[in-house]
């Protein structure tokens, strides 16, 4: 790839530029780090889910072999609490007193020499409790509820009158279950500190946010903590909090001063690291004859934990998914004695489309209408909350692509009218949309003397290929082979970054990155066009362009000079610029920034007898704006389809309604979709560079996911006429 310079680096399939160190086993993960002396650490859970604790009993386990600490309640320093930020409230700090808020609560903390002596002395920490009653039902009426917490809550209209007047209406209530994000790297956590300096590597997707969070909580400047974060096994959103256990480690740390290290078991990731909420929601469609939408109301109640909390405005997408001139969303959570829900990859977004994609279906059945035709009838080109054009939205070229793709012409619309032998036939589809979304960011770019770059943020790479897709884009900008280019990330020492969330980070980085190399592209542009032995003397800015690591006019690669040579002229070891982004402003810009677009086609067989649901096909056409690198991007959309396949058709998270106590908290008993589950996942990328910031992107790390579930759905009542509302579809639901 490198060698072929007249090639477009961007867009191009180009392979992960950490693939070879992950294949081989040398890329460290966060559990893989360590540094001489370090002690274990190991969580000792609380067994109720609610009351007190009323003696804790540690002396048995201070006597265990190896061990050097016990942590609880009683004898914690106490600390302060992390910042609040784009995502929420900061957790509360652990062991600050005796209340038990959920099953599986942080109680104690175990360091020992070795990690199977601290596991063996946290089974010796016994507790005594004085339980209280806990609340575990999302529709308990005695829980307390947060009304429209996020301020997101959206009303256009007369939804009531315009209801009563609609010529049809399809009414539901829609369930979704909890959901375990359930990355395959264990998180892990070591703490090390010197004197007042703290170092820390951490399984994160946001490092600047760990820093300022444990720079807060045990009171020091957040020049003296550092949070290294390399690589990450997945996080699916379970990274982007400071967890109670990274505090902890890093506590046990100052207190043993010994260098500390923590790693995860898979059960304890079930209540130590979020989860996708629970939620109720009630949906209201009200439309005209020909299918053009007059209301929705579309309300959710989801779970929450008692004290924390958690992003999840459901209904929040149906304000602008449509065109419809009269809306109304309300979003409440229910708070409950539950280890903390929060964002799992399309956060909202994938339980909100549920109900609306679920719902449309319903009407287009209703109307005697094409489910296809219905979402084309009331498709908006406009943001309707305030009534600019999208920044960019090809969800009609989606629609018109994947149908073909497809083969949806070829369905016939009765539900059980297709058929293979004993396998009932369906076909569905959904919209799907993630909305835009990112915060400032920023990036530094370096050319060093011979003509290579580095270019850096703090930011992560979760197995999304940020590593990859940043080198591409540095290497454009620069004008320089992909070999020439290093891009470092992982680091809460270089410059601050957004975090690997919301699908933004691939936006607001390469901004932030477009930014760093167009400046520093300046630098060189300078001291060239002020320097009488150069090429370029005189030359003006707008006329200056790099290529093949040289700087030059304008369409003349010969009329210019190497990187090198210029730096070698001055006398420079380096040049480095820093740039930034920020998200665009709608005012500035004329235009609502817009998210990403898919549309989703789903096959699916289910057995006549059995009951067995088989996908047996996914077509996604996807509006993801730029793609930076089309292999990555591709990945990501299979990754999130299987994340759907698994809430339609697997994932549920339970909890016994007696104890609190997650009863299926192993890869064991917690079904995930495996291969034998998925079939060919057929991507297609449609639409335009994004008009509303420079790269273009709109991020593809959570379209991916949203709409599979409906459509998944759809395809069932298609395939069996049994409408189902509740997720996930189980055998029992269709027979
Ligand atoms: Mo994503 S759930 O915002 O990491």
């Amino acid at each position: 790839m490198s060698t072929v310079e007249s090639r477009p680096l961007v867009g191009a399939g180009v392979n992960r530029v950490d693939g070879p160190r992950k294949v081989t086993g040398t890329a460290p993960y966060p559990m893989d780090f360590s540094v001489p002396g370090q002690a274990y650490g190991a969580l000792v859970q609380s067994t109720v889910s609610a009351g007190r604790i009323i003696r804790m009993d540690t002396e048995e386990a201070e006597r265990s072999p190896g061990v050097i600490s016990v942590l609880t309640h009683e004898n914690a320093p106490q600390v302060g609490t992390g910042p609040t930020t784009v995502l929420g409230e900061a957790p509360p700090a652990p062991l600050r007193n005796d209340r038990v808020m959920h099953h599986g609560q942080h109680i104690a903390f175990v360091v020992a020499e070795t990690p199977e002596q601290a596991a063996a002395a946290a089974r010796l920490v016994h507790a005594e409790y004085e339980a209280a009653e806990p609340l575990l039902d999302l529709q308990d009426p005695r829980a307390q509820h947060l009304v429209d917490p996020w301020k997101m809550d959206h009303s256009r209209g007369d939804v009531s009158a315009a209801l009563e007047a609609a010529d049809v209406i399809v009414r539901g209530t829609y369930f979704t279950a909890d959901n375990t994000n359930n990355p395959l790297g264990l998180f892990a956590t070591l703490a090390a500190w010197e004197e007042d300096t703290l170092t820390v590597h951490d399984t994160s997707q946001w490092p600047s946010m760990v820093r300022t969070t444990l720079a807060m909580v045990f009171g020091i400047p957040e020049s003296s903590v550092r949070v290294l974060v390399p690589y990450v096994g997945g996080g699916f959103g379970a990274g982007l909090r400071a967890w109670p256990h990274v505090i902890l480690t890093a506590m046990a740390a100052r207190t043993t001063k010994r260098p500390v290290k923590l790693v995860l078991t898979r059960p304890q990731m079930f209540t130590s690291v979020g989860h996708r909420p629970s939620g109720v929601q009630w949906l209201s469609v009200g439309a005209s004859r020909d299918g053009g939408l007059v209301a929705l109301d579309h309300r959710s109640l989801s779970s929450l934990s008692m004290e924390d909390n958690d992003y999840e405005p459901f209904s929040h997408g149906t304000a602008f998914a449509y065109q419809c001139p009269n809306v109304i969303t309300r979003d409440q959570q229910a708070k409950l004695n539950i280890a903390v829900p929060t964002s799992m990859r399309a956060p909202a977004e994938a339980q909100g489309s549920f109900a609306l994609e679920s719902a449309l279906d319903e009407l287009a059945y209703t109307l005697r209408m094409d489910p296809l035709e219905l979402r084309i009838r009331n498709h908006t080109e406009v943001d309707p909350r305030n009534g600019l054009p999208w920044s960019g939205k090809a969800l009609l070229e989606c629609y018109e692509v994947g149908a073909r793709r497809f083969g949806w012409a070829d369905r016939s619309p009765e539900p059980r009218s297709m058929r293979d032998g004993n396998w009932l036939v369906g076909y569905g589809m959904a919209s799907a949309m993630f909305p835009y979304f990112a915060t400032p960011c920023m990036a530094e770019a370096t050319v060093n003397r011979d003509g290579s770059a580095f270019v850096r943020s703090a930011a992560t790479d979760i197995g999304t290929g940020t590593y990859t897709v940043m080198a591409q884009l540095s290497a454009e900008e620069l004008g320089l082979p992909l070999d020439k280019v290093r891009f470092d990330l992982g680091d809460s020492d270089m410059p601050d970054s957004m975090m690997a969330g919301g699908s933004g980070l691939t936006g607001a980085l390469g901004n932030a990155v477009h930014d760093a190399c167009r400046r520093l592209v300046g630098l060189f542009a300078d001291l060239a066009r002020g320097d009488a032995d150069s090429p370029l003397l005189g030359a003006s800015p707008e006329d200056v362009e790099v290529s093949g690591g040289r700087v030059h006019l304008a369409g003349r690669p010969d009329r210019g000079e190497s990187y090198a040579d210029i730096l070698a002229r001055h006398g420079l070891a380096q040049l480095t610029a820093t740039g930034s982004s920020r998200p665009p402003d709608p005012a500035e810009i004329g235009m609502s920034p817009a998210g990403a677009y898919g549309a989703k086609f789903v096959e699916v067989r289910v057995d006549a007898d059995l009951g067995i649901v088989r996908v047996a096909r996914v077509v996604s056409a996807i509006d993801g704006g730029r793609i930076l690198n089309e292999k990555t991007a591709r990945s990501q959309i299979i990754g999130g389809t299987v994340g759907g396949i698994g809430m339609a058709l697997f994932e549920d998270t339970v909890t016994d309604p007696r104890t609190g106590r997650i009863a299926n908290g192993t890869f064991g008993d917690y079904l995930v979709a495996v291969n034998a589950d998925i079939p060919e996942l057929d991507v297609i990328f449609v639409g335009e560079p994004d008009r509303g910031t420079p790269t273009g992107t709109k991020g593809v790390g959570e379209v991916g996911l949203v709409g599979i579930a409906p459509a998944i759905a759809n395809a069932v009542y298609h395939a069996t006429g049994k409408r189902i509302r509740d997720l996930p579809i189980t055998i029992d639901n269709l027979l």
